[in-house]
């Protein structure tokens, strides 16, 4: 069975073209063995973001309903580099807009545009050179005082861990996945962030391999301010 370019489906695809109408549902219902979406929702809602949201990777828009969900008045952009952006996406199709654009091109049209930047379970997906610039532009498209959110699936001894693995190799069929332990991806956000404070961590249900971390990007003047260190009496400047 191959796709409309002659390419072979994945074992995903072949599953969900002989669903036919039943595959939303299913897809929601094998979604939440591995995550809540709404709780991951609920998480990023609760450090109170603005109204302007982007996410960054948003697949078949299933993060995009649940965020819109639990802060209704958002308006929401929703990109990825590949598929059918919202393809899943429930919710108010006025407040949401999905495309295929690069974070970096729309860095460029943009600017620190958002409230909020949510980046979920993507950088498993992203070749590991590439995930500090990933991040860099991720980060560079949150306004002062906005959030970034990041949300991944993180290296763990479970059960779950294993099936998330065999899942996004075998049934989403993209055979690259890599994913980081809970220290390296705090070590991949120290590297690659700058000028942001972390302001909440939480695991997702069900399980702990869903990590998510909420950094806020601090003003330019708190930044000019922790960058330099306060005169010492020895080195103060007399005239
Ligand atoms: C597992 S899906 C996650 C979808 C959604 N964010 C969620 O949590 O349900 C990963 C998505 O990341 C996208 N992706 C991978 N690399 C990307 C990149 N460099 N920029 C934007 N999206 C990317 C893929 O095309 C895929 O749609």
């Amino acid at each position: 069975m191959a796709n409309e370019k002659g390419n072979p489906l994945t074992l995903g695809k072949k599953v969900r073209r002989f669903m036919g109408p039943l595959e939303k549902p299913a897809i929601r219902a094998y979604r939440s063995m591995f995550v809540d979406t709404n709780s991951l929702a609920d998480s990023i809602a609760a450090s109170s973001p603005g109204n302007a949201i982007l996410e960054i990777g948003a697949g078949d828009g299933t993060v995009s309903g649940a965020l819109l969900n639990a802060i209704p008045n958002a308006i929401l952009l929703g990109i990825d580099i590949d598929g059918d952006p919202g393809a899943m996406f429930k919710g108010p199709t006025s407040q949401a807009t999905f495309r295929i654009q690069s974070a970096e091109d729309l860095l460029v049209a943009l600017g620190p545009a958002f409230d909020l930047v949510v980046i979920s379970d993507v950088l498993h997906h992203v070749p590991t050179p590439e995930r500090v610039a990933l991040l860099k532009t991720a980060s560079a498209l949150v306004r002062e005082g906005g959030l970034l959110a990041i949300k991944e699936t993180c290296r763990r001894r479970s059960f779950r861990y294993l099936l998330s693995v065999f899942s996004d190799r075998y049934i989403s069929g993209d055979r690259s996945v890599s994913f980081m332990s809970e220290d390296e991806l705090t070590e991949l956000i120290n590297a690659s962030v700058d000028g942001f404070e972390f302001r909440a961590r939480a695991y997702i249900p069900p399980s702990k391999i869903n990590v998510l971390r909420m950094l806020e990007r601090q003003s330019v003047a708190a930044v000019i301010e922790t960058a330099i260190e306060p005169l010492t009496r020895d080195t103060a400047i007399h005239n």
